[in-house]
């Protein structure tokens, strides 16, 4: 594996790999020939700064040398199936039920986000009965047939017709919104009395569970208005359903607290995560339930069971991740490091092709538009696949990339979510070469080539 050039990796990549969200034809990736910390170097040796965490995950950074040194010790550990107990899952879990909100007390182990938010459905079936599943439009749950069955975007497609009793509702995203709304707390009233409608048309006896990224990500980073995810809880108490809050992307540090959920006044009933929990190290994920689910399953059989479920290799990353957060106070840096982040997204809006930055922790969505008054998206909602892709969005992806600026896009949003670990001065440097790219994303395309505007 070793001896093959990155010529080679491509060919064979071409050869006999799938690559997901994309028509085999186009694909093209970059080889990644080293990597440290927040940069990454590909095959020309071309430097990048690694601005989406690969995959929102790597929050800890490329090549931690705590994770390297772990990683040799990995095979002295032996393996055990689920039915074992283990000292990194107990430990894990432990340390994770510590971090959640203080209502949490267990975990059930999975191998990633999907996974989880698949079983947080079934648990939430068998707890409480009730067969019906709330989620929202505009949101990303995973792409296994149940969470793909919660997704609220064009991801979904491929699993329908979907799994009876799935209903879908509305994501506040103010920037959007049909109505104007003068204030955030009217926005609120009006999306909960929307939701208590909804849920009094489908029959609230039957809804097991809402399903909630509290902040979602892939779709844009939507900070939610005042005291709406405070309004979903009261309503789920209301009428005796579950809130399950996908964690999976915001999760272990991403809004600068431990999980976004702790930037709000209420706590779920259970939350899923994945990616932050190993920083990707380590395909991991999980289930953090209170304890009025744990209790349930004292008498009742969880009817549920993965091969790898609580995996000896992946929790014994998983401890050492988090260990690190704590030691180097990586949590409250990000957030510390998010606030100059905040300055700088702010300024991008005297862009022409700004319309709107949404940011919290390092977490955050800069959306283009090619009309800042009528706020035309830069892209058609739902042509993100299977189009080919010469729109203006991957232009400026490319430009971007071109820049040693190194991150990934959904519809009109740009996402920015770098390694927690970045430092105050490799972000300004960062968002230096994201405004050198506006300029010339500006000049080349969005004022001088019309035919590029009608696309
Ligand atoms: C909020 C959220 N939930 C679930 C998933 C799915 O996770 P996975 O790809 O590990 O299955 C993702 C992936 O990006 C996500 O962002």
């Amino acid at each position: 594996m070793k001896s093959m050039d990155a010529s080679q990796i491509k060919q064979e990549n071409q050869q006999y790999v799938l690559h997901s969200w994309s028509k085999q034809k186009n694909v093209n990736p970059k080889t990644i020939s080293k990597a440290e910390g927040v940069f990454f170097w590909d095959e020309t040796d071309n430097k990048y700064i690694d601005m989406c965490s690969q995959l929102v995950y790597l929050n800890v950074g490329h090549q931690h040398p705590k994770l390297l040194e772990e990683f040799k010790h990995i095979g002295e550990i032996p393996l055990a199936a689920p039915g074992f107990a283990t000292a990194s899952k107990a430990a894990l879990a432990r340390k994770i039920v510590k971090a959640a909100p203080s209502n949490m007390a267990k975990v059930f182990f999975t191998s990633g986000g999907a996974e989880s938010n698949d079983h947080a459905i079934k648990m939430a079936r068998m707890v409480t009965g009730r067969y019906k599943i709330f989620s929202r439009y505009r949101s990303y749950h995973g792409a296994t047939f149940g969470a793909g069955n919660l997704t609220g975007e064009s991801r979904r497609f491929e699993v329908e017709p979907g799994i009876p009793g799935f209903i879908k509702f509305d994501t506040p995203y103010l920037y959007r919104e049909v109505v104007d709304f003068p204030s955030e707390e009217e926005a609120t009233q009006f999306y909960l009395a929307r939701l208590k409608n909804q849920l009094l048309y489908e029959g609230p006896q039957s809804i097991a569970a809402i399903f909630i990224e509290p902040i979602p990500g892939s779709n844009g980073v939507l900070i939610p208005p005042k005291g709406y995810l405070e309004g979903v809880r009261a309503l789920c108490d209301e009428f005796g359903i579950l809130m399950i809050c996908d964690e999976v992307m915001t999760g272990f540090g991403r809004t600068g607290k431990m999980f976004a959920v702790d930037h709000f006044n209420f706590e779920p009933d259970m939350i899923t995560f994945a990616k932050g929990v190993t920083s990707g190290y380590a395909p991991l994920g999980g289930v953090i339930v209170n304890d009025k689910v744990a209790n349930y399953f004292d008498d009742h059989v969880l009817m549920t069971g993965l091969t790898y479920s609580g995996h000896t290799v992946c929790t014994q990353i998983g401890c050492t991740t988090l260990d690190i957060y704590q030691e180097e106070n990586l949590i409250e840096h990000a957030a510390k490091v998010g606030e100059q982040l905040a300055k700088r997204l702010e300024q991008l809006l005297s862009f022409n092709s700004v319309g709107d930055v949404r940011y919290i922790g390092l977490f955050a969505a800069v959306e283009l538009v090619k009309d800042k008054t009528t706020k035309q998206p830069i892209i058609e909602y739902g042509t993100d696949y299977g189009k080919d892709k010469v729109g203006l969005m991957s232009k400026f992806i490319s430009l971007l990339s071109e820049n040693g600026f190194y991150t990934y896009s959904h519809e009109s949003s740009v996402i920015i979510a770098p390694p927690l670990v970045i430092t105050e001065q490799q972000l300004n440097e960062a968002m230096d070469l994201f405004e050198k790219t506006l300029i010339q994303f500006e000049q080349q395309y969005l004022f001088t080539d019309q035919t590029l505007l009608t696309k």
